[in-house]
């Protein structure tokens, strides 16, 4: 169990912060929420105590024998600031302590994640950047607002994230240290990259299609990893499970010959590409133009032909430098085997890089968690037995790492 602060600045967005509140303390975090006096005009105290199980004050001259300014901050795992205003984003760069939660800002030593909500203006408004990029070199990790409707008429980037989207980053932050100092050094900054998620369907009639057991789930954490280091993304997805991540531009696809189409036309303008996808080997040679009948039918035979191995293609047309990274799972009796498979694979398909999961103990497909080894031509370069976002966050280092090998 992890001690997380929720500070929430007086911006309409402190009412998304509940369902933010909600769903870290439903994953066993001890919450203690610290409001703006501003923030209660918008959601009130009993609200956020109700919520957290946990007395909630917003000035420093409240329970004072308990020193709460010091205090609370000096014993926090991670403090996350949702809505994060232009207001206290100002006050935080400049190092203010007008109250509880910028004197939490000054004591606490353990990592920082800002998510701000704001009107465009006031995000894209030179002080706001400055502040925000004085914040980001002392270490503290701003997210990018979400782009969308706002308050009111207006439309543009200054939406909140959506609170599951904040919680998976808070997960990742606080499951791996390491994750902390990747999002910190922005290592993926200028760089564009293309994810692949989720299984493809294969149409055999208007109705019916073979499918796969993907959720997309692993893919969908590359995408939201590689945003929070920086990097602009495409997510290609393939009839996806999970929601979203925040600040990838999202291309849908249904089946692997739209995938193959999708990844193509991607290609000349990525820095680096992920198949985390699951395309079918597979496709219907002609698929049923009409609702295929029962009737006059004891059985049905299916005829098949071979889809485009996206993969190896993409491996094959790529232009230099830019790093593939395939997906393998395979069925191994050991890890000698693994690697064996995994090797074969790498070379077969032509990619920089492989990460290889045992799929032998058991279905991984839909789980928070995953066991994996990365390979490259010259053998395992990592490997990780973890949540989702922390395996995409150690696929990211080796993509950091075969790049900066690349461009020497
Ligand atoms: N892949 C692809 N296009 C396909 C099939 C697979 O791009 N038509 C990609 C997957 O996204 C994954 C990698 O290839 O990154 C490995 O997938 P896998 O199913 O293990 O590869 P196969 O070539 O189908 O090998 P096997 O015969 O072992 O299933």
């Amino acid at each position: 169990m992890s001690r997380i602060v929720l500070g929430v600045a007086g911006g309409i967005a402190a009412y998304k912060a509940c369902e933010l509140l909600r769903r870290l303390s439903e994953s066993g975090h001890d919450v203690t929420v610290v409001p703006t006096a501003n923030a209660l005009t918008f959601v009130g105290e009993a609200t956020w105590a109700a919520l957290s199980g946990r007395p909630v004050h917003t000035a420093v001259f409240e329970s004072v024998h308990e020193v709460p300014h010091v205090r609370i901050g000096q014993r926090a795992d991670l403090v996350v600031v949702a809505p994060a205003t232009a207001d206290l984003l100002a006050r935080a760069a400049s190092g203010r302590a007008d109250d509880l939660l910028t004197n939490v800002l000054l004591t606490a030593r353990c990592p920082v994640l800002m998510a701000p909500a704001m009107h465009t203006e006031m995000w894209l408004h030179p002080a706001t950047q400055a502040n925000v990029a004085t914040l980001r070199a002392r270490g503290v990790l701003v997210l990018e607002p979400a782009d969308g409707r706002l308050t009111g008429a207006d439309s543009g980037p200054g939406r909140l994230p959506e609170p599951h989207d904040i919680a998976a980053v808070t997960t990742a932050l606080l499951d791996d240290p390491a994750t902390v100092s990747a999002v910190r050094a922005r290592d993926l900054a200028g760089a564009h990259v293309v994810v692949s998620a989720g299984g493809t369907h294969e149409a055999l009639d208007p109705v019916r299609f073979l499918g796969n057991a993907s959720s997309g789930l692993q893919g969908i954490a590359l995408a939201r990893a590689a945003a929070l280091r920086g990097a602009r993304v495409t997510l290609v997805t393939a009839n996806v499970a999970g929601p979203l991540p925040n600040g990838c531009t999202v291309v849908p696809v249904v089946s692997t010959a739209d995938l193959a189409e999708a990844m193509f036309a991607l290609q000349a303008d990525a820095d680096a590409i992920v198949m985390a996808a699951a395309p079918a080997d597979f496709t219907p040679a002609t698929p049923s133009t009409g609702k295929i009948k029962k009737d006059g039918h004891a059985g049905l035979g299916l005829s098949l032909v071979q889809t485009t191995d996206v993969l190896a293609a993409l491996s094959v047309r790529r232009p230099r430098p830019q790093i593939i990274v395939g997906f393998a799972a395979e069925t191994a009796a050991d890890d000698a085997e693994l690697l064996a498979l995994g090797r074969d694979k790498l070379v077969r398909k032509g990619c920089d890089l492989l990460v290889l999961n045992n799929v032998s103990g058991g279905a991984v497909f839909g789980r928070p968690d995953n066991a994996v080894t990365i390979i490259d031509a010259t053998g395992p370069v990592a490997s990780a037995q973890a949540g989702k976002s922390v395996i995409a966050h150690r696929i990211w280092d080796a993509v950091v790492a075969s790049r900066q090998e690349e461009i020497q």
